[in-house]
């Protein structure tokens, strides 16, 4: 164990020590399974986006969900705290782009066997445009727009999990059977 230790401690600012670790499969890590970058990744990302525009509707009636512009404010603790619901809503919006670019990557791309037609980079890349109107309208803080392209945002998600997941689900589980995910073979039930 200590001898352990100590390699890695004299291996860590040399380069040249890496050929004796194991070596990648891939040049990417695909550790994660695509259902948790769904997860942890693309549905958080969509929803730090979905909570900061539309809106609310309550016993109360409704209110807007998107977070009052700063510029407007003169307290100066609203001020900062709308300053970060919309840093956080721009934030979310990037990690969105950068979730359409990840699921494009070769261990995440699935493909079903019959009229496969590439639809799964199609979405991704339809949802890589969507996300950057997203963006566009949070930099014009434009709450028409977020909901606009938040609806769209939402239908895309839907359109790629009714081709790629919801005719594989098992009816019994209502989850993907085992197996069925493994990358480079197309999915057919
Ligand atoms: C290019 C296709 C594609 C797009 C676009 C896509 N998804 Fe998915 N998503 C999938 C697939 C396939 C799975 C199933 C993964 C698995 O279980 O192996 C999935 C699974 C999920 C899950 C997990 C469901 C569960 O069983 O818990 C969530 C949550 C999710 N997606 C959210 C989203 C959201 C939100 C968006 C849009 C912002 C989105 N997805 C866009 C293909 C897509």
């Amino acid at each position: 164990m200590i001898r352990k230790l100590l390699l890695a401690a004299a291996c860590l600012p040399l380069l040249a020590c890496s050929p004796a670790q194991k070596t990648p499969k891939s040049e990417f890590d695909f550790g994660v399974p695509l259902k948790d970058v769904m997860r942890g990744i693309m549905d958080q990302a969509a929803w730090g986006y979905w909570n900061r525009q539309g809106e609310n509707t309550g016993p109360d009636g409704t209110t807007s969900k998107v977070p009052p512009d700063p510029a407007k404010l003169t307290d100066e603790k609203a001020k900062e705290a709308a300053q970060k619901e919309w840093d956080q809503a721009r934030y979310s919006v990037i990690q969105l782009i950068q979730a359409t670019n990840l699921i494009k990557l070769p261990g995440y791309v699935r493909t079903v066997e019959k009229n496969d037609n590439g639809d799964w980079i199609k979405y991704a890349d339809k949802l890589n445009g969507l996300a950057h109107l997203a963006l566009d309208a949070v930099d014009a803080k434009d709450g028409d727009k977020m909901f606009l392209t938040g609806g769209d945002i939402y239908e895309v998600c839907g359109e790629c999990h009714q081709k790629y997941l919801i005719p594989f689900l098992d009816p019994k589980t209502g989850l993907l059977p085992p197996g069925i995910s493994v990358s480079g073979k197309p999915m057919h039930k």
